[in-house]
Formats: C-alpha cells, sequence, structure tokens
C-alpha cells in the first residue's frame, strides 16, 4: 500500500476571541468555565503540527464578538480554485460568513455565494471524486444541488441523526481519495448503506471515540492529526497504516470543536485534490 502525504495549503482562526456565550449545539454549555488562554496555546500547538509536517498554514484575522470564529472549516467550501461562501444556520454566527468571504476574494478565489444554509466544510467533504455533503443539523439539503453545480463533483448527501454529531465533519473522517473512518450510528440506515456500498472498507469508529471528536480528524493521506482521547481510533488508523498524531484541544471541544473544525482546506488547482 502506498500512503503518501499530499502537501496542504490550510485556513485557520487564532482564538482570540473565542468564548462560549451562547448554545448552538449540545456540547456548548454557556456557564461552564472555559480558559481562553489555554484555548490559544492548544490552537497554537495544532497549528505547529501543521507546520512540522510539512503544510502550510494561513491565518484569517480574528473578529471580535464572534467566539466560534476558531472554527474555520465552517467558513467556506474551497475546491478547484473555487470558493463557496457560507450561510449560517444560527444568527450568533452569521457575520463570519462576510469576513471569510473578504478572505477568500482577496487571496483570488472564483467566489459563489449560497442559496441555502450551509456551514462549509464543517458538511462538505471531498472524498476522492465525491463530494460528501451532510444534512440534517446545519447545511440544508437544498444546498447540495447547487454544490453539485458550483463544483461538478457528484454529490453524496448524508443524512445525520445524533444532535452531538450535528456536522459531518464530526461523524466522518477522509482519510485518502478512498478511504473514509465513521460513526455509523450517527447517520440514518439509508446514509449507512451509501457508506457501506462506497466505502466497503472504511474504518468503523466507537462510540466512544465520536464522543471525543475523535472523527473531527484531519489526514493527508499519510498522517492523521486527531484528537489524543480518541485512543481506539488512533490504534485502528496505525493498524491501516497510517501515523496518527494526537493533538489535546480541551478548551475548543467546549463549543463542540476539535482540529478539523478548527481547519479549512484551500484546494487550489485540479492536482491538490
Ligand atoms: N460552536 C460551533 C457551532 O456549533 C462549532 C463548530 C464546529 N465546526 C465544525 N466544523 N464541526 O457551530
Amino acid at each position: 500500500m502506498t500512503m503518501d502525504a499530499t502537501r496542504q495549503r490550510f485556513l485557520m482562526c487564532r482564538p482570540t476571541y473565542f468564548a462560549v456565550d451562547y448554545a448552538i449545539n449540545p456540547w456548548m454549555d454557556p456557564t461552564a468555565p472555559v480558559d481562553a488562554d489555554l484555548a490559544i496555546r492548544q490552537w497554537e500547538q495544532l497549528r505547529q503540527v501543521y507546520r512540522d509536517l510539512g503544510h502550510t498554514v494561513e491565518e484569517i484575522a480574528p473578529v471580535p464578538g464572534l467566539p466560534d470564529m476558531v472554527f474555520a472549516a465552517n467558513g467556506g467550501t474551497v475546491i478547484d480554485d473555487k470558493a463557496m461562501a457560507v450561510q449560517f444556520r444560527d444568527p450568533q454566527r452569521a457575520d463570519e460568513a462576510p469576513a471569510y468571504r473578504a478572505w477568500f476574494e482577496a487571496a483570488g478565489f472564483e467566489m459563489y455565494d449560497p442559496k441555502h444554509v450551509n456551514e462549509g466544510e464543517g458538511d462538505i467533504l471531498l472524498a476522492g471524486e465525491l463530494l460528501l455533503a451532510g444534512t440534517g443539523f446545519r447545511t440544508a439539503h437544498a444546498s447540495h444541488a447547487q454544490l453539485q453545480e458550483v463544483f461538478g463533483y457528484p454529490v453524496i448527501t448524508m443524512q445525520l441523526v445524533d444532535p452531538r454529531f450535528y456536522h459531518l465533519d464530526t461523524a466522518l473522517t477522509v482519510l485518502d481519495e478512498r478511504t473514509v473512518a465513521y460513526l455509523p450510528e450517527a447517520f440514518t440506515p439509508g446514509s449507512q448503506a451509501v457508506l457501506r456500498r462506497l466505502f466497503p472498507d472504511a474504518v468503523h469508529a466507537t462510540m466512544a471515540d465520536a464522543e471525543v471528536l475523535g472523527l473531527n480528524a484531519v489526514s493527508d493521506g499519510r498522517h492523521v492529526v486527531l484528537p489524543a482521547q480518541a485512543t481506539d481510533l488512533a490504534a485502528k488508523l496505525r493498524d491501516r497504516g497510517y501515523e496518527t498524531i494526537g493533538v489535546d484541544l480541551s478548551e475548543l471541544l467546549k463549543a463542540g470543536g476539535g482540529p478539523k473544525c478548527c481547519t479549512l482546506r484551500l484546494r487550489q488547482g485540479k492536482a491538490s485534490k
């Protein structure tokens, strides 16, 4: 088996204004304390892991009053030099959309605007030549048709059922062009059947792995960066030949986010898929 790492270009947002001030998913408890300095240190460690792996990390300036802006995966979907902006379900996050849109435009991407709720790479994951698109909590099903028109990849709708796994990237990780890891119970029976059909060799995660957001991982095809607490998943991935790198994002987990949520992949040119 060849396990080639692909150099990545990522967009991240420092959690300067991170807080848990509202609750828009079951992980968020505005009455629980958050260590804001620790959140920044943990995020810096994640950024360092990417740099050490040889990836490029771009940064968007954080905006005061937008505590969830650290979750850059929700800022857009970027494939083949095209960037689709986002439209959040919740008003608390609405103002993040134009900030990310302006960054993509300044960076020279061809821009597209969403017609329906679309939370970017939180729900939309490119797996080889397929665009896996989550729905059920955030991204509207109607947006899937638009994604297919804009990007020209077949869109496969994935119906999420567990409110703790509200974005597709909390329930499924793309490991490389052919393989994914996922939590079957996070999907409807029909979506589970589709996943079995498309990815018969997929890694199945346990509920214990998923409950520490272990599936909110970032793979370059060889190295998988995932929450350190997801030890069973890490062992399964190592059995498959991946190198795993555990990171601790305990403070960001209090907002329902992990490494993937903090990381938006900027895919440029057909070759960098
Ligand atoms: N508090 C954020 C929200 O509920 C967390 C977003 C996590 N991002 C992700 N890609 N799953 O919207």
